[in-house]
Order: C-alpha cells, then structure tokens, then sequence
C-alpha cells in the first residue's frame, strides 16, 4: 500500500449555500476512504476567510466549526510545482503539500469556476468540473444556448438586466406567457426563483431575483415531471439511476429540497425504461456539450408528450447520504465510500499538465 494521497476539502464559502456545503462537506467527510486518504478539512468562512480546520464533524454540521481553538488561517500559493498551502501560524509560516483538492463548494464562489480557476493556475488536480464547465453551468441562459444548439430542447426564455422598463416587460412576458419562471441567472438551492401565475407578481418576483444576481431570466413553465440523472466520468462515463420529483404543490424551491415537506423523490423514476434510457443518454450528451469531467448531476423535466426538455447542470451536487446524486449513484450500485473514491481518482488521474 503507498503513501495516503492528501486531500484538501473545501467547505463553507462565501455563497447564499455556504450553509448546504456544511452538510455535504460532512457527510464526505464522514464517508471518505480513510486508508486511502488523508484528508485536511479546509473552512472558508462566509465572508470568504480560509482556515486549516482541526475540530469535529458536529460542528462543521452546526456551524460552529469557526473556533480559534481549531481553526489556522492559511493560504494557497498559486506557485505551480509547488502544491501546497500556508499555514499562517502566530509563530511564522509552515508549508503543507497537497495532492487534490475537492471544493464541496455550492453555488457562486466555488460552484462557478473561480475555485477552480484558482487551483488549475497552480497546478494542483481538483475534483469535478474545471473552469470552463462550472462557470457554463453555473450560468442558465448560456448553458441553455449550448444545450438548444445541440439539439435539444430548452424553456422559451426573456433575459433582463438593470435598467428595464415595467411596461416593455410585461408586454413580453405575456407573449411567453403564464405562469411563468423568474430566476436569478447564476444561482441555485431555488433562492430568488419565483413561479409567477400572472402579470402583477411579476415585477416583485423580478426584484427578488435581482437580489441575488445582476441579470434574471424569465422561462416558460415546463408541465410534466422533473427528472435527475447522475454522470461520473471524464472520457468514459456512467450514469445513475434516473430520479424523479414528485410534487404536490408549488415547486421544487429551497425549503422543498431540504425538507421535503410536500414533495417526495423516487428512484428509479416511474416512467417507463426506453424513457429512463432516453433521459441517461441525453444527459450525457448535455455533460459532454457543456464540458464537464468528473461528476455532475443534470436536470431535465420530462412532458407528458414524453418529451425531454433540459433545466440545469449542477456540477458539485448536494453530497449527504440522502441527497439526489448519491441517491441515484447508490441506485446503481455504487456506496458513498466507492463514489467518493472514484471522483478523487478521476481528479488525480487525468489531471491536466502544464
Ligand atoms: N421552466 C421551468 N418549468 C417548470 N419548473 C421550473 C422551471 N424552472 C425552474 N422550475 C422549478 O424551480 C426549481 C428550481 O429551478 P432551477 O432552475 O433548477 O434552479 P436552482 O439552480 O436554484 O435549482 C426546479 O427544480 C423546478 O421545480
Ligand atoms: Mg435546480
């Protein structure tokens, strides 16, 4: 048996998710092969500070991991060749090396390519998507003009930034029609997103989703089921079971994923197998369309016509043992511990030189 590989893994951030990534990170953590692995647990507060965190796992899930006692600052050295981060100590600096680096980041600053970006300038493998897919993904109405380019179908769409004029809007909006999807353009976990049934909700959901980015995307409401499928993989990939949502009420929005209140998930998907391969191959082809490697979970809803329309790539998934990726990976026959180790593997061994 060789040496244990190092890797740093990244939670927290300065992201309306920071509080998601918690749970993740502690549940990869909690799972993560450690024979195979040493890991060094790397905190970034919500205002965006990074610490070398030595405390336990119940405090990353409770947020109270952010504890002098347990926490170094430290900092990255963008330096290629040197793999390794400082640790900023009150007695002088003090060099660790790293071999991986896997940034169980949500949503923006660490979901978005700029981690990424970050780690790839020093040369160190990071597990999951590089730059250019995470920041596509991360964007809706780019990662739709790519999907819609290749052929497959995407929502009807209006795209506003600041200024806009109330009455231009409402007149373009009822030409998309009713209901209708106001989001963010580079969101996720539902925040800002509002389902709008008709003209006057339309203008404060348009507020809303201001809050949490610069530019906001109207779509078409989509009826049918929304369906998830799990990719693994670089050159050659896999997939997980198919999932689906089913809903009673409203939409699938934050307090919905988290507590699943009124909505339910079932894997497999209750469609019929052709259409469950259907979904698999589409969403492999959507993963390679936008560049993504390692993992990454694709959203797509599914009509009554039986037709296959795309609605988001998440390329750090949730990752508790209960979330979606990890539901539909297991489904397929793969545990969390063998899941984890296979991304880090993928990360480690195709990472791009020089
Ligand atoms: N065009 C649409 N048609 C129907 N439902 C939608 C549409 N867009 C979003 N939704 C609903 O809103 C939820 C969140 O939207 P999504 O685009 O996935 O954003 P996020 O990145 O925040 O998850 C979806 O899971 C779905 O329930
Ligand atoms: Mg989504």
């Amino acid at each position: 048996m060789g040496k244990r590989k190092r890797i740093a893994i990244l939670f927290g951030g300065c992201s309306p998710e920071y509080g998601v990534s918690l749970q993740s990170a502690a549940s990869v953590l909690e799972h993560i092969d450690q024979v195979k692995y040493e890991t060094m647990k790397i905190g970034i507060s919500r205002g965006g500070d990074w610490y070398l965190y030595e405390g336990t796992l119940q405090d990353i899930q409770e947020d109270q991991w952010l504890n002098k006692a347990y926490c170094t600052p430290i900092a990255f050295l963008p330096n290629r060749g040197r793999a390794s981060l400082l640790l900023l100590r009150d007695d002088g600096l003090c060099e660790l090396s790293v071999d991986a680096v896997f940034p169980i980041l949500h949503g923006a600053n660490g979901e978005d390519g700029t981690v990424q970006g970050m780690f790839e300038l020093a040369g160190i493998p990071i597990v999951g998507c590089g730059v250019l897919s995470s920041a596509l993904c991360m964007d809706k109405v780019r990662a739709h003009r790519l999907v819609k380019a290749a052929g497959i179908r995407t929502p009807c769409s209006l795209v506003y930034e600041k200024p806009y004029l109330e009455a231009d809007i409402l007149d373009e909006a009822a030409a998309l029609g009713y209901p209708l999807f106001v989001k963010p353009v580079r969101a996720g976990s539902s925040l800002g997103i509002t389902r709008v049934a008709q003209s006057r909700e339309l203008i404060p959901a348009m507020e809303r989703a201001f809050m949490f980015d610069n530019t906001v995307v109207l779509e078409e409401a989509i009826s049918g089921i929304e369906v998830g499928c799990a990719v693994l993989g670089n050159d050659v990939l896999t997939t997980g079971e198919v999932d689906e949502i089913e809903l009673t009420e409203g939409f699938f929005d934050f307090e919905e994923k988290y507590t699943l209140k009124s909505s339910a998930i079932h894997v497999p998907a209750r469609i019929p197998p052709d259409d469950r391969s259907r979904i698999k191959d589409t969403a492999m082809r959507i993963y390679r369309e936008l560049d993504c490697r390692g993992l990454a979970r694709v959203d797509l809803f599914y009509t009554p016509d039986k037709e296959i329309v795309f609605n988001e790539v998440n390329t750090l998934p949730g990752f508790t043992s209960h979330s979606r990726y990890p539901s539909m990976m297991r489904t397929a026959g793969w545990d969390m511990s063998e899941l984890i180790t296979k991304i880090i593997e993928l990360a480690l061994s195709t990472h791009r030189k020089g």
